[in-house]
C-alpha cells in the first residue's frame, strides 16, 4: 500500500530552477512510469505528502531519497510525474534530477533487476537518441502546425477533422493522420524514438512524423530463390502484382526486358532506400554478384506510416501498403521482416477474413488490412529461412478504406496527438463535435472496440494486436466511432484448439530458435497479447488521456470500461464453455493485466524477449 504521511513537509523546495526542455522531461516521465509499473522500484515504498501530489522514495542505501514535486497515481500502477524531481541527500541537501542520466545514476542500485554496465550504458544512449529525435520532430511539428493552421484559416474551417474530411479523400486523410500521430511514439517506452545509426538527415527524410515521402527502388529477386506465401485467392503472383500496381508493372517489366531478362522468372522486390544503401549492398553483395538479386529497379514514391518501415505508395487509389525490413533498431528490436511473418501474415489474414465473413464483421464493427501476398529470399539449395529476414516484403491490401459512407480513419495514436490549431489532443475535437460528454463518447468508443476484440479472442482464439499503431478507428461526421480496422498479423498469436473447435485451421510456422505463435497448450500468451496491446496500450491510455484532459474523477472511466467489458462477456456467454467464460472474465476484469516489461528488457539487453509484469487491474478500481 502507498503510505500517506506528512513527512514531506520537512523538505523545503530548492531555490535552483530545474531547467529541462520538453523532450528531456518526456524521457524522465516515461522512465518514472516504467520504474513503478515494471516493479523495478517498489511502489509500496512511496511516501505520499499531505498535498497528495508530492512523493518521496527512499533509495537503497537508505541515506538518500528521491523527491517528486508533483506525481499523480492512476489505477493500473500508473505513476505520472508532472513536476520536478530532486535527489535528497542524508543532510537534506537537494540536487535536481535534470535528465535521464542523473535519474538512472540515482536509482540504479535500487532497481530490482540484474544489471550490467553495458546494459545501463546502452539504455542511456538510446534514451539520449530518443530525446534528440523528439526535439527534431517537435521543431518540425511547429512549422507543420502553422502550415495547416493557415490553410484552415483560408478556408474558414475551425475544425481540423472537418478540414481533413472536406479537402482529402479517405486514403489521403488516413495517411496524413497516421503521420500526424507519429509524433509521440510508443506511449510509455523510455527509448520511444531511438533510431541509432541514423543521421539527423535520414531521420527527417524517412520518418512519418516529418511528413516524409520515401522513394523505394523496386528491384527483382529470382523467383526460384524466393519463398512466397499468399492468401488463397491470389493464384498468380505476377497478375496480382500487375493488378495492385498497374502504373509500376509495365516499367518494371521493361527494365528487366532491357537487361535481357524474362519478367516471369523474377519477383518484384521493393527496397527501402536506407536499407538498400546501408545493408543490402553489403550483406547481399554475393547474391547481387551471382545475379540472384537485381537491386536497381524503377522508383516508387511512398509515404512512410507510423511504424517507419511500412509505407503507402502515393500514386494509385488501391495500391497496397508495403511492409519492408529496415535494419534499424527501433523501440525493442531491429526491424527485420523474418520468415515467420512472411508465412504467417497471409495465413492469419485468411483465417480472420473467413471469420469476418461468417460473423458479418461482428455487425460491421471490424475489418482488417489483409496481408495478401508476401515473399522472402530463400536460396534454392541452402534453403535457409534465416537468410531472408532482411530481404523480404509483405503487401497489405487497403480495400477496407473503400467505403461509401466516407468515414475518417484515425490511427489510435493520433487521437492523443495535439491538434494543429489548439493545444488539445485530437480526440477532444471529436468529442466536442459529437455533442456528448466524454464519458458517453468513451462508452460508445468502447462498444466499437471491445466486443470484436474479445469475440475474436474468446470465440476463435485469435489475438488482434490492437495497439495504438496497429488500429484505425473509423469516425462518422459527428465524431462518433463506427468501426475499427486492424493490421499487422505477421507476429499475431492464435490458440489452435479454439480455432479448430469452430472449424478453422492454421498451419504454424516452425523454425529452430524461432518462438512459436500458434499455441496448443496454454492460452495465456494469446490472452496477454490482447491485454497488452488493446487493453494496456490502447484503452487504458485513452481512459487516462480523457481523465486528465477533462479532469474527470479518477475512477469514472474505468467504471465505464468495466461495464463495457462485462457487457461483451454477457453477450458472448451463450457461445462459450461456462468454465472458460468464467476464467477469462476473471482475467480481464479482476486479475492483473500482464504486459511487456519494456524498460527491464532493454536494460537486460534483450537476453529474454518475453519478460512481463502484472499491472493492478484498473477495472477493480471501478
Ligand atoms: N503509439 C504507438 N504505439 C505503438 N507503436 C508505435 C507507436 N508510435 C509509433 N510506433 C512504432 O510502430 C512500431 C510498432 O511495432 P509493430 O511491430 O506493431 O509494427 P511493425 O510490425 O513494425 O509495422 P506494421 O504495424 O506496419 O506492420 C514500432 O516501430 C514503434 O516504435
Ligand atoms: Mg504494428
Amino acid at each position: 500500500m502507498v503510505k500517506q504521511t506528512d513527512s514531506l513537509t520537512r523538505f523545503k523546495p530548492n531555490a535552483a530552477a530545474v531547467n529541462a526542455d520538453y523532450s528531456t522531461r518526456n524521457a524522465l516521465d516515461r522512465i518514472v512510469r516504467c520504474l513503478f509499473a515494471e516493479k523495478l522500484l517498489d511502489k509500496s515504498k512511496i511516501i505520499i505528502g499531505n498535498n497528495h501530489r508530492e512523493a518521496l522514495y527512499p533509495l537503497a542505501a537508505g541515506a538518500s531519497s528521491l523527491r517528486f514535486e508533483n506525481m499523480r497515481r492512476f489505477p493500473a500502477d500508473t505513476f505520472i510525474n508532472e513536476g520536478n524531481i530532486w535527489l535528497v541527500a542524508a543532510d537534506g541537501n537537494e540536487t535536481p534530477i535534470i535528465d535521464h542520466e542523473r535519474l538512472m545514476d540515482a536509482v540504479r542500485d535500487s532497481l530490482d533487476c540484474q544489471l550490467n554496465e553495458e546494459g545501463v550504458h546502452h539504455f542511456k544512449r538510446d534514451v539520449a537518441n530518443s530525446i534528440h529525435n523528439d526535439r527534431l520532430a517537435r521543431r518540425h511539428r511547429a512549422g507543420w502546425q502553422a502550415d495547416i493552421r493557415q490553410e484552415m484559416a483560408q478556408r474558414g474551417e475551425a475544425h481540423f477533422t472537418l478540414w481533413l474530411r472536406s479537402h482529402h479523400g479517405l486514403r489521403d486523410a488516413a495517411t496524413l493522420l497516421d503521420q500526424w500521430g507519429a509524433l509521440e511514439g510508443h506511449p510509455y517506452y523510455p527509448t520511444w524514438k531511438s533510431r541509432p545509426g541514423l543521421s539527423d538527415g535520414d531521420v527527417t527524410a524517412l520518418s512519418a512524423e516529418f511528413s516524409a515521402r520515401v522513394t523505394l527502388r523496386v528491384g527483382a529477386l529470382r523467383a526460384d530463390m524466393a519463398y512466397c506465401e499468399t492468401m488463397p485467392h491470389v493464384t498468380n503472383i505476377h497478375r496480382w502484382f500487375e493488378n495492385a500496381f498497374p502504373h509500376l508493372w509495365p516499367t518494371w517489366c521493361e527494365w528487366l526486358v532491357n537487361q535481357g531478362q524474362r519478367p516471369d522468372a523474377w519477383l518484384p522486390l521493393p527496397l527501402h532506400p536506407w536499407h538498400l544503401k546501408h545493408w543490402v549492398r553489403t550483406h547481399y553483395a554475393q547474391e547481387i554478384a551471382d545475379g540472384i538479386l537485381l537491386p536497381d529497379g524503377p522508383e516508387l514514391t511512398t509515404a512512410p506510416s507510423m511504424s517507419f518501415r511500412t509505407v503507402l505508395p502515393t500514386v494509385g487509389d488501391n495500391a497496397p501498403f508495403i511492409k519492408l525490413p529496415v535494419a534499424i533498431w527501433m523501440t525493442s528490436e531491429i526491424r527485420s521482416l523474418q520468415a515467420k511473418s512472411i508465412h504467417m501474415g497471409p495465413r492469419i489474414s485468411a483465417v480472420i477474413s473467413a471469420i469476418l465473413r461468417d460473423e458479418n464483421g461482428f455487425n460491421g464493427l471490424l475489418d482488417c488490412f489483409r496481408e495478401e501476398a508476401a515473399w522472402h529470399f530463400r536460396h534454392h539449395e541452402r534453403k535457409d529461412d534465416a537468410e531472408g529476414k532482411f530481404l523480404s516484403v509483405v503487401f497489405r491490401d487497403t480495400s477496407p478504406w473503400a467505403r461509401p459512407d466516407n468515414p475518417l480513419a484515425v490511427t489510435v495514436a493520433t487521437l492523443f496527438t495535439e491538434l494543429p490549431h489548439r493545444p488539445a489532443p485530437l480526440v477532444s475535437e471529436l468529442i466536442s463535435l459529437s455533442g456528448q460528454d466524454p464519458q458517453s463518447w468513451f462508452r460508445h468508443y468502447l462498444s466499437v472496440v471491445v466486443k470484436p476484440v474479445l469475440a475474436m479472442y474468446l470465440l476463435y482464439g485469435v489475438a488482434l494486436e490492437a495497439h495504438q499503431q496497429n488500429t484505425q478507428i473509423l469516425f462518422d461526421e459527428q465524431g462518433l466511432a463506427q468501426g475499427m480496422l486492424i493490421r499487422d498479423f505477421g507476429d499475431g498469436r492464435t490458440y489452435a484448439p479454439l480455432l479448430r473447435a469452430r472449424g478453422y485451421d492454421i498451419k504454424p510456422y516452425r523454425w529452430p530458435g524461432i518462438l512459436p505463435t500458434v499455441f496448443e497448450d496454454d492460452i495465456e500468451p494469446v490472452r496477454t497479447f490482447v491485454v497488452d496491446a488493446c487493453f494496456v496500450s490502447h484503452l487504458h491510455e485513452l481512459a487516462l488521456c480523457l481523465t486528465r484532459t477533462f479532469a474527470i474523477p479518477d475512477h469514472v472511466l474505468w467504471k465505464v470500461m468495466a461495464q463495457q467489458v462485462e457487457k461483451a462477456f454477457d453477450e458472448l456467454r451463450p457461445r462459450l464453455d461456462p468454465d472458460f467464460w468464467l476464467q477469462e472474465r476473471d482475467h480481464f476484469l479482476r486479475s492483473p493485466w500482464f504486459t511487456r516489461s519494456l524498460m527491464s528488457m532493454h536494460l537486460q539487453q534483450y537476453t529474454d524477449y518475453r519478460v512481463q509484469h502484472g499491472l493492478t487491474n484498473p477495472l477493480l478500481s471501478a
